[in-house]
């Protein structure tokens, strides 16, 4: 099914103790995600990345749905050296709706 950003919002609780977003998000534990769509990975000014995103980021890497879907799926299949210490949202109905609404805060 489609996500549904209300269900979302509430998801998105099980990241909130290292991600931001929304007006005045600030990088915590991990880099806000205001715009995170359509970005390259590990691109935000002044957060301290793992190496592995950086290298992913330069090698072509960009937030796309798919992208994204896969990586909350299980970050360290996507890139084996992430340090998002997450084990992941194995359910495809939550990943969805956390992307409907980190969707919000993207433009595109
Ligand atoms: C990176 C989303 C949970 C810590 C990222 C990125 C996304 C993301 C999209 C890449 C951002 C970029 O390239 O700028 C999420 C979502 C979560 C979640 C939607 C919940 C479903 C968590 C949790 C932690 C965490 C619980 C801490 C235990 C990090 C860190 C990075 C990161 C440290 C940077 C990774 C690196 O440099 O390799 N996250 N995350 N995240 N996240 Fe999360």
């Amino acid at each position: 099914a489609l996500g549904d950003a209300d269900n979302g919002a509430v998801i998105f609780r099980k990241c909130q103790s290292c991600h931001a977003v929304g007006p005045d998000a600030k990088n915590k534990v991990g880099p806000q995600l205001n715009e995170v769509f359509g970005r390259k990975a590990g691109a935000i000014e002044g957060f301290r990345y793992s190496d592995g995103l950086i290298r992913e980021g330069n090698n072509g890497l960009v937030w796309d749905y798919e992208h994204l879907d896969a990586y909350l799926n299980n970050p360290k299949a996507l890139v084996s050296d992430t340090r998002m210490n997450f084990r992941g949202l194995k359910d495809e109905q939550e990943r969805h709706d956390v992307l409907a609404y980190l969707r919000q805060f993207s433009a595109s």
